[in-house]
């Protein structure tokens, strides 16, 4: 016999039937959420994800919060983000949050992006799913580096002085181009200005839509695993993968934990070491940008030194074009590489766990020269420490340039059939 619903379960019953009519409501929740599976040995490295969205809607409610008082003009900026700091109610938590939340949100994406390159995320039939990301990782940087201009102090406007500086080395037209850029024959209110529109409208709402086509991307090929093994290829009689678990309520509980420990550690920085001993905040930013006195060391934030220390590492002139635009070939080349693993790696297995040691010591030589470019892009220019950033950049370019190779002729493990709990 049929049980009598009550009142109320009744009217959202009815209320659903008349909703799934105009909207698909329970399709989309069952698609995406109660009936989309996920493998069930995901581990650490599978957060991350999710760890980008929740930095991501922090740093858009921040951000909306802090446009309410920020001031874009080459007046008013520096001053009113000293107002935010000290007059506006919770100016400093709301400030700190979106400081702390850059240098968070490249963590988690650094995170992400080392997951894809040890269990070969990237490959078939993630490819394209692996692209989207690399255009959000673009986009992320140019994202950070407008936001990072918009306080106006004096790190902003030299390390934006010096990152426009770059456009100018292109031959022929790079003068122009840099004026174009800046707005301006030198960096000014109009740069500010523009950066400021970029910043707060049309690059977040690009990363926005990004991610949305990132999820829908996912959600169509499915979650990979560790092991590299497809779950979709093993479903019982009801067409249920048998080595996948529901993501609601499964994988979200999961991930809720993992955002409890990550917000304790956030808050833990934000209330106590919010300018990380300057890497975050850095000290020459708190003074107020000044075209007349330079820095004594200009270096932009933590999560950029990898790619200047590249930069920098171009020091000889080559077919009469100087360095400089070398310089920045290698840094966009850094930046854009990784959007070619999933053609460069030419492995019949997917994850490290199952890769041979080839593979394994170009990704342990790969971290260490990332980590060592990142020290390096942090101090001042010599001999020495060039000569370093020349080696790490020549492993770093190695790692994907040699793939092709070293994943061909290297002796692999034999990937089990089904998923491996560890
Ligand atoms: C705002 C930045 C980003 C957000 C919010 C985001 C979000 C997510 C989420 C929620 C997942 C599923 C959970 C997980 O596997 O961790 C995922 C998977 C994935 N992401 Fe991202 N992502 C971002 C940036 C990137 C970047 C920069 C890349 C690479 C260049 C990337 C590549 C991938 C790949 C390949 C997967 C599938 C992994 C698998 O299932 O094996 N994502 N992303």
């Amino acid at each position: 016999m049929q049980q009598k619903q009550g009142k109320i379960p009744q009217m959202f019953t009815s209320f659903m039937v008349w909703l799934d009519e105009r909207f698909p409501a329970t399709e989309t929740w069952e698609y995406h959420l109660s009936k989309y599976y996920a493998p069930k040995n995901h581990n650490f490295w599978y957060f991350m994800g999710w760890l980008a969205t929740i930095v991501l809607i922090i740093q858009l409610l921040t951000g909306i919060w802090l446009t309410m008082s920020y001031v874009p003009s080459g007046d008013g900026a520096f001053a009113s983000v000293e107002y935010i700091m000290r007059d506006v109610e919770y100016g400093w938590l709301l400030r700190y949050l979106h400081s702390t939340g850059a240098s968070a949100f490249f963590v988690v994406v650094y995170l992400h992006m080392f997951r894809g390159l040890m269990y070969g995320s990237y490959q078939k039939p993630r490819e394209l799913l692996w692209l989207i990301g690399m255009v959000i990782f673009a986009v992320l940087i140019v994202e950070g580096f407008f936001g990072y201009l918009l306080p106006w102090g004096n790190m902003s406007f030299w390390a934006g002085q010096v990152i426009i500086s770059l456009v100018g080395a292109v031959p022929y037209i790079g003068p122009d181009l840099m004026d174009w850029v800046r707005g301006d024959f030198l960096m000014s209110e109009v740069t500010l200005n523009r950066f400021f529109a970029l910043h707060v409208v049309a690059f977040p709402l690009v990363l926005v839509m990004l991610v949305f086509v990132h999820f829908v991307a996912l959600h169509h090929v499915g979650s990979g695993s560790p092991d590299g093994i497809e779950i979709k290829k093993l479903k019982d009689e009801n067409g249920v993968p048998l080595d996948g678990i529901p993501f609601w309520p499964y994988t979200v509980t999961h991930d809720i934990h993992a955002t409890v420990v990550f917000l304790f550690l956030f808050c833990a920085v934000v209330f106590f070491v919010p300018e990380m001993g300057g890497y975050f905040l850095e000290k020459p930013n708190f003074e107020m940008a000044n075209p007349l006195k330079t820095p004594d060391h200009i270096a932009p934030v933590w999560y950029y030194t990898p790619f200047y220390a590249m930069l920098r590492a171009a020091t000889y002139p080559l077919f009469g074009v100087p360095a400089k635009f070398w310089g920045f070939v290698v840094m966009a080349g850094a930046i854009v590489v990784p959007a070619l693993l999933p053609w460069l790696d030419r492995s019949p297995v997917k994850s490290i766990r199952y890769k041979g040691m080839a593979s394994k010591m170009m990704l342990a030589l790969f971290v260490v020269s990332f980590f060592m470019l990142g020290y390096l892009g942090t101090i001042a220019p010599s001999k020495p420490a060039t000569l370093m950033a020349q080696i790490g950049t020549i492993i770093y370019f190695a790692y994907f340039m040699l793939m092709p190779w070293y994943t061909r002729v290297e002796k692999t493990k034999p990937v089990p059939d089904r998923v491996v709990m560890r």
